[in-house]
């Protein structure tokens, strides 16, 4: 079984419409504010389709575009002004920023209330605490899987999980989020050591390292396990890819989640998600 983002998202898109149109009906629009430094081609169609995914059920989303060239100062005083917005609901920086700004922690710069990727202390000290989203805006991909794999049935409760990879954005919150759900989690990194006997017992595997079709057959054990590919790579061909050789293992797993088509689309719904969660508690 392949786990597609379509349905879900047709499903989901529905309840954000209602919750968009009862705050309307309040005179509130829910507002995100994306702020995008430079012209980095991904960076560039990420933000574009999360603003049409945004606009499409009614909520507003703009995009403020700075120059690669702008300087620390401007860059915070940039930031400033929309956390100091009162009309603004959520907002979020791109990431990666330019080298000369990769030091600072957008985390620091947003409040929690506002923070619709869920990178500030106070948002990760409740995931940390064991909340599943109630007080937390989650960050988004970890979020949009839970998702994916509530809507296909897909239980967690005593699973054993193997997660590939520990960045900040992906396995570390990944990790926190499953052992909420009272999944068994293991964390796989660069210096994990016979690292196919872990996933050669997992009952579902992330994969969020960012290796084009790292993951194959040889990974795998008999107990056909569930595949949640997180990677957007390209392969030699230059051609889109996950973390997950596809062809290779999808007759030995139970579900597959497709890049394109799976992970990504459910991280801009789960932004939308936590837009709509932030400006509801603004009211
Ligand atoms: N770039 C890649 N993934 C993300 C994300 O989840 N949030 C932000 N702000 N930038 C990203």
């Amino acid at each position: 079984m392949d786990l597609m983002a379509g349905p879900v998202r047709s499903k989901e898109i529905e309840i954000l419409k209602a919750r968009t149109d009862a705050m309307q009906k309040r005179g509130v629009t829910p507002t995100l504010k994306v702020i995008l430094v430079g012209d980095m081609k991904a960076s560039l169609i990420y933000t574009r389709s999360k603003k049409k995914f945004i606009e499409n059920f009614g909520a507003s989303c703009e995009i403020i575009h700075l120059p690669s060239s702008i300087n620390e100062a401007e860059f915070l005083a940039e930031v400033g002004n929309v956390v100091g917005d009162d009309s603004v609901h959520g907002l979020f920086v791109q990431l990666p920023l330019p080298k000369h700004l990769s030091h600072i922690d957008v985390g620091d710069l947003i409040p929690g209330h506002k923070d619709v990727d869920g990178f500030n202390q106070k948002n990760i000290y409740e995931l940390f605490k064991g909340d599943r989203g109630d007080k937390a805006l989650l960050p988004c991909t970890p979020k949009g899987i839970i998702t994916l794999l509530h809507h296909y049935n897909i239980g967690l409760d005593g699973k054993n999980v193997v997660i590939l990879g520990r960045s900040e954005i992906v396995g570390r919150p990944m990790a926190l989020l499953l052992l909420n759900h009272n999944a068994t989690v293991t964390v796989c990194h660069s210096k994990t050591q016979n690292i196919k006997a872990i996933t050669g017992n997992a009952d579902i595997i992330i994969s969020a390292i960012g290796r084009a079709k790292f993951l194959d057959r040889s990974f795998l054990g008999d107990k056909k396990p569930v595949i949640v590919d997180v990677g957007i790579n390209h392969d030699d061909a230059g051609k889109l890819c996950g973390d997950v050789n596809y062809d290779d293992v999808k007759d030995l797993c139970s579900a597959i989640s497709p890049v394109p088509g799976g992970v990504g689309p459910m991280t801009i719904l789960s932004l939308a998600q936590n837009l709509l969660q932030a400006t509801e508690m603004s009211l």
